[in-house]
């Protein structure tokens, strides 16, 4: 194991040795994993480009480090726990033998359709152990995958293939979500039309729906398994070579392309696994993310795997069949760590403890939560039914862009403070700064997030534009990478993220921009223009409103919203979708154009008396009607 932190002492000290040291910290974690040549430079960095290398001249296979490395110990332990989306259907395990075989098979078989080192794969796939399985061939064979979570629609998933050409596509037939059967393969074929590059697609036979086989293109995953060798030796990777790309939505444009590379990711999501959730060998893990955003990337996958840990892949959804499906899976398969997002607690505390009270829960050690801020009632009600009053949460505050958690509790060590992330894991430098990027000091202060010292598994580029990478993370405050997020720090020097500062929404813990959600409404023919905010929603933590302009008077507006929230489940996909719609003959806009969005936030928060100073407006009269015609409730 890697220098584990197992007291509140030894996080002082390792932290203070991470801010003084970095090299020295970093290279004693980084010893404990299997090289294929050690490195010559810990780190070069500047945040100017900003060009962040970690580990340079180093070489190795990730999944070396996640599944070779395990076998001559303990090969036999179980890798992956499958809990498929119906209770009543057996699940699946693998050992780490067993996955390890999966993998170099499955490495073989993308080389023998004519994958190579470099290549770009998209992974499109519901939650099956095949999913991972197709990631870590692709880390195996140097291939670079982008996993596109398997709710967005065709259009959200060429652009996605488009954007880093793509030439390989792994999916499946179809996917089990709950009550209903989603047809994946039918939107892989519809996205696939407008992408020249994909010259091969694998299909996993996962529901057994009637699709369409392409003769020419398609291969199915069962036969081409079955044409291949069980052994394969892992590809020579350059530390700093990518590992990955995960697209994630910002302040403009189309969702963007985090580039994660081989060695310092490794290093970090191991490092931070097995120290924010002090893991045991004899644990069983369950994290409830999809594979399909950085959660499921770093700690249902890469981390846990890192560490020789057991990690649990659900297939389903939290409240089918019932509401106790969480904790049914956690007596079931006796889960110790469990780590989820604040929307599942607080739509499993609405749903009533009747849900709750039929299961032990004992297993239980520790519990996390991602994805957004947690609310002091979730976070009681959490600690309290689910923990039983004595398992820690560790609510872990991080972004697709930092990798791996960068400020969070350490489970048991740190004390806690509820809805409070707490205290920066050691490799992380974080400050407030004012608008103006002055640096706020002392405690019991509130700004903008910033990191001043690059972490191993800070991202390095948005695929494709550099540029983009520098101007969206790195020039608003010289010198500093901005999260994006607002935060306070306590009289104590805890952290407690606030929630985003720029267009970037949170809805049920997926990141959506409001820009994109706008650029899919307009494509409805009779909208003009349109603007969407974030607003407080019970479950969903943010729900989305959007005000919109049209062409002409619809007798039946209802009609109108149901086609608009159409249109965005076109082009977007179902998480996307308007929770409000207010149709409404004009915005409040400045003599320079530009939208004044604090008025909407104000007004979708059902604020309406208090919209501060509206005299800068080209026209004020705008404002009463929108008040007007507010949708409550
Ligand atoms: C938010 C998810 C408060 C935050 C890992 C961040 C959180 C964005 C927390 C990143 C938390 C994530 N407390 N807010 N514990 N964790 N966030 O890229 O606004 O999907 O910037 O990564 O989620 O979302 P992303």
């Amino acid at each position: 194991m890697m220098l584990r932190i197992s007291n509140l002492r030894e996080y002082e000290t390792a932290y203070r040795k991470s801010v003084e040291e970095p090299e020295n910290f970093w290279s004693e974690i980084a010893a404990s994993f299997t090289w294929k040549k050690s490195w010559n430079k810990v780190v070069t960095w500047n945040f100017e480009s900003p060009e962040v290398k970690w580990f340079e001249g180093g070489q190795l296979n990730i999944t070396e480090n996640c599944l070779d490395r395990h076998l001559s110990t303990h090969g036999d332990k179980t890798a992956i726990i499958w809990e498929p989306n119906n209770p009543s259907e057996k699940g699946r395990t693998l050992t780490y033998r067993e996955l390890h075989e999966q993998v170099c098979m499955f490495s073989n078989v993308l080389l023998k359709n004519g994958a190579k080192k470099g290549d770009r794969i998209c992974i499109y796939m519901p939650m099956v152990p095949e999913a991972t399985i197709a990631m870590l061939a692709c880390a195996r064979i140097g291939a670079i995958h982008s996993v596109v979570f398997a709710g967005f629609s065709a259009q959200s998933l060429s652009d996605r293939i488009q954007d880093s050409d793509c030439s390989m596509v792994v999916t499946s037939d179809g996917a089990y979500r709950g009550a209903k059967e989603i047809p994946i393969k039918e939107v892989v074929d519809e996205a696939l039309r407008v992408c020249p590059t994909v010259q091969r697609v694998i299909m996993l036979e996962r529901t057994g729906a009637n699709v369409r086989i392409d003769a020419e293109r398609d291969r199915l995953w069962k036969e081409e398994m079955g044409k291949v060798d069980a052994r394969h030796e892992a590809e020579t990777m350059e530390a700093e070579d990518m590992l990955f790309i995960l697209y994630t939505s910002g302040s403009t444009g189309k969702p963007k392309g985090v580039v994660h590379t081989c060695g310092g990711y490794m290093v970090y999501t191991a490092y931070t696994f097995q120290n924010v959730f002090q893991h045991r060998p004899e644990d069983i893990y369950w994290c409830t993310a999809d594979v399909g955003w950085i959660t499921g990337h770093s700690y249902i996958v890469y981390g846990p795997l890192l560490s020789g840990a057991t990690t649990l892949m659900f297939e389903g959804i939290p409240t089918w069949p019932d509401a106790g499906r969480f904790w049914q899976t956690v007596d079931k398969h006796q889960v110790s760590v469990f780590y989820t997002a604040p929307t599942a607690i607080r739509a499993l505390e609405a749903a009533g403890l009747d849900y709750v009270r039929p299961y032990t829960l004992n297993s239980l050690r520790v519990l996390g939560s991602v994805g957004e801020p947690i609310n002091e009632e979730a976070w009681h009600w959490y600690h309290e039914h689910i923990g039983k009053g004595n398992c820690p949460i560790v609510d872990t505050w991080w972004q697709t862009e930092t990798g791996g958690i960068l400020i969070s509790p350490l489970a048991g060590i740190t004390p806690l403070k509820p809805s409070y992330a707490t205290l920066p894991l050691p490799g992380i430098q974080p400050l407030l700064v004012d608008a103006n990027g002055k640096e706020i000091t002392g405690n019991g202060v509130e700004g903008n997030l910033c990191i001043r010292y690059p972490w191993p598994s800070i991202l390095r580029t948005t695929y494709g534009n550099h540029e983009r990478c520098r101007t969206n993370y790195f020039a608003t405050y010289p010198g500093l990478y901005f999260t994006g997020d607002g935060c306070k720090r306590d009289e104590q020097g805890y952290y407690r993220i606030t929630g985003r500062v720029d267009d970037v929404m949170n809805v049920s813990g997926h990141r959506i921009g409001t820009a994109e959600v706008e650029d899919a409404i307009n494509q409805h023919p009779d909208v003009v223009e349109s603007a969407v905010v974030g607003y407080p929603h019970a479950i969903k933590g943010q729900g989305i409103y959007a005000y919109v302009i049209c062409t002409k008077e619809h007798e039946n507006v209802d009609m109108l919203r149901e086609e608009i929230k159409a249109v965005v489940n076109r082009v977007i996909g179902p998480i996307a979708k308007p929770d409000k719609i207010q149709i409404v003959t004009g915005l409040p806009k400045t003599r320079s154009g530009k939208i004044m969005r604090r008025i909407l936030r104000k007004v979708a928060e059902g604020d309406v008396n208090n919209l501060g100073d509206t005299t800068t407006l080209l026209d004020p009269a705008v404002v009463d009607a929108i008040r007007d015609g507010a949708i409550s409730g």
